[in-house]
């Protein structure tokens, strides 16, 4: 056992299943002999240990309960059982050698600040009322009693770790929050989803009870204003029928849809009105009328006014541009010819697909393609959706059905050929229960469309002259069946100078008027606006620096309001600096690659590319005799299966060419942890095996990853390097990050013509096809210190 020095190691103790926040009191059953361990010793120091949740995954969480052991006894069926007190938080550091079985690691502690701020207090009072709110809706009022004797913020958001609506995930999540006010606001955001959750089912119940009282009222409400209206010399029922019947008169359907809407028309006058059917019909016709069946507006589809109209609301994008134009001209072309679409397939037939990170101007380019036919836009968001009804509806049949979104976005367009844009198509499947891509397929199909049958409506629905748009942010997660029928077009993202020319273009004019400014009375420079983009925003896209641009022109304006600043106001670099505050980002790789071990990779998640530093660190002292216990390496930052595959590949490469790389044989025992830090976002894929591979190779040889480069491929055990995708995105991001150096496998070369050729000018780039190119370009060579751009 080590000597107990300082509280600054404890023994660790994994929970499975659990998460045990500060200040909870739980009883864990003795089920593991790692959990014996960690309790034996823990007792037989001062009864502190350190508790860490464990993901089904196998990574641990990233900060622990430092916790103490109340009490000690016996749990059902004769197993062992501690009662344990969660007391603070601590950050988890390297494991610590010792003998027996319990495994002791390096903590520092982290408690909660002992008073919050004000903020954290005005979420506390926030929060505390939320959850009355729900206890009281579930009938569980000691529940409130409870947390009103708990008073500091921090122990309050805790408290959510009893909370039965909030997953494992979501307590590891609670748990890594070490600032109090982010922890508040995400308890906060919760509870309010479960809130909204308990409203709505205590609405559907007493709606449902107070069904039959409501008939009557309503039928009492109804003879009575049938006597107003007599009274008055209105008429009567027959008049509601006669109102339909026109309204059918001038919807102008097809004939089978006609013959439907009289067929309930009669129903309807069969009907008597204090009967709830009544009521029904006349929603189902309501709807029915107001389908725009035979309204269309025309299409004034001019090829040179097209691209003038795309022209004016978007600066760059010449390609995408071109392909839309394209599309829209093989599409008259049809048309022009009478060809309907019925062949479907890839091809002109096929739907035109927006993929591209949040912001690069996917909706707003589908508000101009409709513009530019002269058709109305309507849109909606299938991310979030949960069943094929939410397209298609419900059968009538079906207590409070409704049509789906279609017939919806349709009544809301007004004509028959809007432009119809699907957003978050990406998302579909997903968080999908059921199969809506079936539904959606069919929407799709132009050799279906012209048919489509709602389940509420009921009747063959034409959808054949819709131009669909569908938009999403990646295309990996579109499911096949329904990516065959697409025209995928993608948008990577902006370079600087692309955004700064956006900025002039558009976003600035906006902000001014949105802000009630003449557009002589502020002008941004080019070197502020570069700033801005720089120090304040890092995205693919352009809308948050709309939001700074924004907010920089809000301060403005109250100063102008205030008589601070005289008219006209111009803004510099250093005027940037003032309104808004400290820069936001810095060249970061610098800082983290100093030291050996930390590898700058390039990525592409759901907002863009990105930069993600993998870290690798040694659990063990490497000359320590004693066999290494465990699994030889550890990996942390939510990693999917195939980046750990990657990442054992990228271990036993670098063990089996230790001498090769300079590496002391006594350095390659032990164990080692890698971690891949950074967001909450789930990682995975293969092309993070180059940056596992070298942040192993540094680490192992005391070599530190040069800070100007960023590097992306995967990696066979072999050692060599295959191609992955993305390329034009992960440059853009190690741009954006000032990286200066960027390696890529070699059969990736072609891919580089995607890249903007300001961006080539300004990176070097190092093709690979062993890890042996990847390590030459990568690691700082051992006689210089100072990193030296090699050029390609
Ligand atoms: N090339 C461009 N020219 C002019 N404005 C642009 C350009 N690209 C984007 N914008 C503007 O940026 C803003 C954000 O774009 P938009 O909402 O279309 O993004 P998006 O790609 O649909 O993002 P998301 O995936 O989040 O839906 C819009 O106001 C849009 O007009
Ligand atoms: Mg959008």
């Amino acid at each position: 056992m080590p000597e107990r020095l300082d509280t600054r190691i404890l023994p660790m103790l994994p929970l499975h299943t659990g998460v045990v926040l500060p200040h909870m009191v739980v009883t864990l059953a003795l089920e593991t002999s790692e959990a014996r361990a960690a309790v034996r010793a823990a007792r037989s120091t001062d009864d502190t240990l350190l508790l860490v949740p464990r993901t089904a995954a196998g990574a641990y969480a990233q900060v622990g309960t430092v916790a103490v052991i109340e009490e000690m006894g016996q749990g059902p069926g004769q197993v062992e059982a501690v009662v344990i007190r969660g007391l603070h938080r601590a950050l988890i550091g390297s494991g610590v050698a010792g003998t027996g079985e319990a495994v002791w690691v390096q903590v520092e502690h982290r408690p909660d600040p002992e008073d919050g701020s004000e903020r954290a207090q005005e979420l506390a009072r926030e929060y505390r009322a939320t959850v009355e709110n729900i206890v009281e809706a579930r009938g569980a009022p000691q529940v409130a009693e409870f947390l009103r004797g708990i008073e500091t913020p921090g122990a309050l958001a805790d408290m959510a770790g009893y909370s039965p609506d909030l997953s494992f995930e979501r307590k590891v999540e609670v748990l890594e929050t070490l600032d109090v006010e982010a922890r508040l606001e995400k308890v906060l955001a919760w509870a309010k989803d479960s809130l909204a959750e308990v409203v709505l089912k205590d609405r559907i119940r007493t709606e449902v009870a107070e069904g039959m009282e409501k008939n009557q009222r309503e039928y009492i409400l109804r003879q009575q204003l049938d006597a107003i209206r007599k009274e008055l010399g209105e008429g009567d029922e027959d008049d509601v029928a006669e109102e339909y019947r026109k309204r059918i008169e001038a919807a102008n359907m097809p004939g089978a849809v006609r013959t439907q809407a009289e067929r309930e028309l009669g129903r309807l006058e069969r009907t008597s009105p204090q009967n709830p059917e009544h009521g029904w019909i006349r929603t189902y016709l309501d709807w029915l009328v107001d389908v725009p069946w035979s309204v269309r507006t025309e299409d004034n589809l001019d090829i040179v006014e097209a691209r003038r109209v795309l022209d004016e609301d978007h600066t760059g994008l010449g390609d995408v541009k071109d392909r839309i134009i394209e599309y829209l001209a093989v599409r008259k072309l049809r048309a022009d010819r009478g060809r309907a679409e019925v062949t479907g397939g890839r091809g002109s037939g096929a739907i035109l697909t927006l993929i591209g990170p949040p912001g690069v101007g996917k909706t707003s380019l589908g508000e101009s393609v409709a513009r530019a036919l002269g058709r109305k836009f309507v849109r909606f968001s299938l991310g979030g959706i949960h069943d094929e009804a939410e397209i298609r509806g419900h059968r009538r049949t079906y207590v409070g059905a409704l049509p789906g979104r279609i017939v919806r976005a349709l009544k809301d367009a007004g004509t028959k050929n809007p432009v119809m844009m699907l957003d978050e198509i990406d998302k579909v499947g997903a968080d999908w229960r059921g199969d809506p891509s079936s539904a959606l397929l069919e929407v799709l199909d132009p050799a279906q469309n012209h048919t489509f049958r709602d389940h509420y409506l009921d009747v063959d629905l034409d959808l054949s002259e819709v131009l669909f748009i569908a938009t999403g942010n990646v295309a990996e997660t579109i499911p096949g069946p329904l990516l065959d029928r697409m025209e995928v077009i993608r948008l990577d993202g902006y370079t600087e100078d692309e955004k700064v020319a956006i900025a002039q273009d558009h976003l600035l004019e906006r902000q001014l008027e949105r802000h009630g400014l003449e557009l002589e009375e502020v002008s941004i420079g080019e070197d502020a606006l570069r700033a801005i983009v720089n120090d304040y925003t890092r995205e693919a896209g352009v809308r948050n620096l709309e939001r700074e641009i924004g907010k920089l022109l809000r301060k403005v304006a109250t100063r102008i309001a205030g008589g601070e600043v005289e008219t006209p106001v111009s803004i510099d670099a250093g005027a940037v600096r003032e309104y808004l505050g400290r820069q936001r980002f810095f060249f970061e790789a610098a800082e983290r690659t100093s030291v050996p071990g930390v590898a700058t990779g390039l990525a592409v998640t759901g907002t863009g590319g990105d930069v993600l530093f993998v870290e690798a660190t040694r659990l063990d002292d490497p000359g320590s005799r004693e066999q290494p216990s465990g699994e030889p390496l550890t990996l942390t930052g939510q990693l999917g299966d195939v980046m750990k595959e990657s990442a054992m590949i990228a271990l036993s490469y670098v063990r089996s060419h230790a001498q090769e790389l300079g590496i002391q044989p006594e350095a390659l025992g032990g164990r080692f942890h890698v971690h891949v830090p950074a967001g909450a976002v789930p990682k995975d894929g293969p092309s993070a095996g180059v940056a596992m591979t070298t942040a192993l190779a540094s680490l192992l040889s005391g070599r530190a990853v040069k800070s100007t480069v960023g590097m992306t491929g995967e990696v066979t055990l072999q050692g060599r390097v295959l191609p992955i995708g993305g390329v034009k995105q992960k440059v853009l991001a190690a741009h954006r990050a000032g990286l200066k150096e960027v390696i890529l496998p070699g059969r990736n070369e072609g891919d580089l013509d995607d890249v903007p050729e300001q961006v080539r000018e300004e990176i070097a780039f190092h093709l690979a096809t062993t890890v042996e190119d990847v390590l030459l370009h990568a690691l700082q060579s051992p006689e210089d210190d100072l990193s030296e751009p090699t050029a390609a």
